[in-house]
């Protein structure tokens, strides 16, 4: 048998599995074969890189060392406890699994050691979350974050595909003085607008599940309860890069040319913070890049105990792909891969 894992790849049509793809190849993944799968509607599709699409069935899934999910909520929930059924180790992209006690929510550069817990399924944070905590754990390890005040302004990619569509179509067509077709990935809008609507509302809820994420998941990944976090989810017509505004309150005084040292010493962050000649991290130049950029890092006028930071990174990268496959090198690394099916098998 040749070297390497059989690595499964679960919403790889996908803008998160397609980038999945494309970074287990650049990355040099040690897999002996990748296997994509997708809905009904794609079964059979030959990809850009020769593989077929397979669907999702008992058989299909079976003598998987790895799988990396991105096919939304609904699929993880049912598919997900099936292939660690089979030995199988997933790494999920969804809010499915998140914030179960039994699964380990796991960020390359913050928290790995949590990996080594899993009991079959490992959750990748929301892409907001993802950036914005890979940036802050430097902070909080040396001065222990208090209260973080968050606004997002995120763009169209996190939503899906049909997203980033709507929002050329709609450009497109109000820029040609043409009516638009009614809104369907959003409420409202997108084109030339900002939604203070990012993800949904529950019924009887004020705050949507973006925002929830954002509050629970930054928790249970920095490993402290009782952070306070207060967060607005605004989507704002960029086709790719979420970024953030974000007020942090520490437990002991944190000046802010020591955070920027922290920062430039951290793994995954890269700081840009020259206002005055107009150097900030954008969502155009963080498109396409790995790291967390950080800039706009300042004392807040109101509070001696808080700093202002502006985060912004690739939500499709950082946020999603580039993570899932990060912690499947990390497996690796730590021989955790294989050993499910050793013990199952012992
Ligand atoms: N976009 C982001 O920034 C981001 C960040 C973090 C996490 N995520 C999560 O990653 C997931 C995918 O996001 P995306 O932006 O890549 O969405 P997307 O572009 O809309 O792709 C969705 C993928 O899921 C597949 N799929 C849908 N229903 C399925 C089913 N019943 N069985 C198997 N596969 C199915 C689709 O296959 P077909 O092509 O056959 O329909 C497609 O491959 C979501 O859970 C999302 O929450 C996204």
């Amino acid at each position: 048998m040749s070297e390497g894992y059989r690595v499964a790849v679960v919403g790889a049509t996908g803008q998160v599995g397609t980038l999945m793809l494309a970074l287990l190849r650049e990355r040099g993944f040690p897999a002996r074969e990748i296997v994509p799968f997708a809905s009904a509607r794609s079964v059979g599709r030959e990809l850009e890189d020769g593989l077929v699409v397979r669907g999702l069935d008992e058989e299909s899934i079976q003598g998987f060392d790895l799988a990396l999910f991105s096919a939304g909520g609904a699929t993880s929930g049912e598919w997900a406890p099936r292939f660690a059924d089979a030995s199988t180790i997933v790494i999920d992209n969804s809010s499915r699994w998140r914030m179960h006690d039994e699964v380990p929510l796991v960020v390359s550069e913050v928290n790995p050691d949590a990996l080594a817990e899993h009991r079959g399924i490992i959750a990748n944070p929301n892409c907001s979350t993802m950036q914005m905590v890979v940036a802050l754990a430097p902070l909080h390890r040396e001065a222990q974050i208090e209260r973080l005040v968050i606004s997002t302004y995120q763009a169209v990619s996190g939503t899906g595909r049909r997203a980033v569509d709507e929002l050329l179509d709609q450009s497109h067509a109000l820029l040609h003085e043409r009516e638009i077709a009614a809104p369907d990935a959003y409420a409202h809008q997108i084109a030339f607008n900002a939604l203070p609507h990012a993800g949904s509302f529950a019924p009887g809820e004020d705050h949507t599940d973006e925002e929830r994420k954002l509050i629970d998941e930054t928790r249970k990944i920095l490993g402290d309860p009782s952070i306070r976090v207060s967060a607005t989810c605004v989507r704002v017509p960029v086709l790719n890069g979420h970024s953030e505004a974000v007020n942090v309150q520490t437990r002991r005084e944190l000046s802010p040319e020591h955070a920027r040292e922290l920062l430039d010493a951290a793994p995954g962050v890269t700081v840009l913070d020259d206002p005055a000649a107009a150097v900030y991290p954008l969502a155009i130049d963080a498109s396409g890049q790995d790291d967390v950029y950080v800039g706009r890092i300042r004392r807040d006028p109101g509070h001696e105990r808080a700093l202002d930071l502006w985060i912004v990174a690739d939500n499709l990268r950082k946020g999603a792909a580039l993570n899932a496959v990060q912690l499947g090198e990390l497996l690796d690394e730590r021989g955790l891969i294989g050993s499910r099916a050793a013990r199952s098998a012992a």
